[in-house]
């Protein structure tokens, strides 16, 4: 996330995240699933601007006119969340620009929220400590905590239980954003139907080691989601997207993997060039949008 301030407005870029891996541990007694995932935020951004409201009210300007601007709002509700949690009477003139496609797997409506929660911290000088912007996160939504911790974390729990790792290399990504989008709820609910929880989890070490110590092949060998199965099977068409970048491993890219509970697809590739060169493969395929994004510290 990153944060500026200049006549009294706060504005936030909002990051997409990738899921690098993703594996479910079980079911809980609440309804969602104990999982282990590993995320890193990409150079994918929606824009938040904040400007006070000594009235008290939270007012958010969507330029996307299929989003909610009202208290179905994940911005909304963040902001509304923290007022009450602080007992701030002051209010907010929230614009939100969206680059971050919806429903794609991205955390875009995650990182909105979390945007919006540091955004209006700042805006109103609370200074709240970090624990409980990570509970108001948590309370949020699975993926919210993630965005106080980028640019690469560990999300444990539901998600939300968020552990920091180290990020000292660059990461190039392409990113294909198939034109039908995937609901998340739909994909855990289906995932009742095959084998939850697995009879061997997959371990999140090696992806881990290879993020630390391996070279991008490394790290592409360990790429794995298991929610990948259970979309395929809801939406056919993904598997089109996916076979057209695996057709690009292991050269331009190192491996490829369906990010959350999709419907966005990237490929990890070895440098910028092999990801601008899987681009101009991919976009001649008519798959859907495609972009090169980058992980960096
Ligand atoms: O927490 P969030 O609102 O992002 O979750 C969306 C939906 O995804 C939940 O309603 C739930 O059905 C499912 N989910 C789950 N287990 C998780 C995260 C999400 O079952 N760990």
């Amino acid at each position: 996330m990153i944060v500026s301030e200049s006549d009294g407005l706060a504005r936030i870029l909002a990051p997409a995240k990738l899921n690098l891996f993703l594996e479910i541990l079980g079911r809980r007694p609440d309804g969602y699933h104990e999982l282990e995932t590993l995320m890193v935020a990409v150079d994918l951004y929606d824009t938040l601007t904040f400007a006070d409201d000594p009235s008290g009210q939270i007012v958010l300007t969507c330029d996307d006119p299929g989003l909610p601007a009202g208290r179905d709002n994940l911005v909304v509700k963040a902001a509304e969340l923290l007022k009450e949690a602080s007992g701030c009477s002051r209010g907010a003139s929230i614009t939100l620009e969206k680059q971050i496609p919806v429903r794609a797997g991205l955390g875009g409506g995650s990182s909105d929220a979390a945007a919006a929660l540091v955004g209006l911290d700042r805006l109103w000088g609370l200074q709240t400590p970090g624990a409980e912007l990570d509970a108001l996160a948590g309370a949020l939504g699975s993926d919210v905590a993630f965005f106080l911790h980028g640019p690469a974390a560990v999300g444990r729990g539901r998600g939300e239980r968020v552990e920091s790792v180290g990020l000292d290399r660059r990461l190039d990504f392409v990113l294909v954003i198939p034109p039908i989008g995937v609901s998340t709820a739909d994909v855990y609910q289906n995932l009742e139907r095959e084998q939850t929880p697995p009879e061997r989890p997959r371990p999140i070490g090696p992806v881990l080691e290879a993020l630390a110590h391996g070279g991008p092949a490394d790290l592409g060998g360990c790429l794995y989601n298991r929610l990948q199965p259970t979309a395929e099977r809801l939406r056919p068409e993904l598997s089109r997207v996916r076979d057209a970048l695996a057709e690009l491993c292991p050269s331009p890219l190192g491996g490829c993997l369906m990010s959350g509970s999709g419907s966005a697809y990237f490929g990890l590739a070895c440098d910028r060039n092999a990801a601008e060169d899987a681009a101009g493969r991919l976009l001649a395929l008519g798959l859907g949008q495609v972009r090169v994004v980058t992980a960096a510290r």
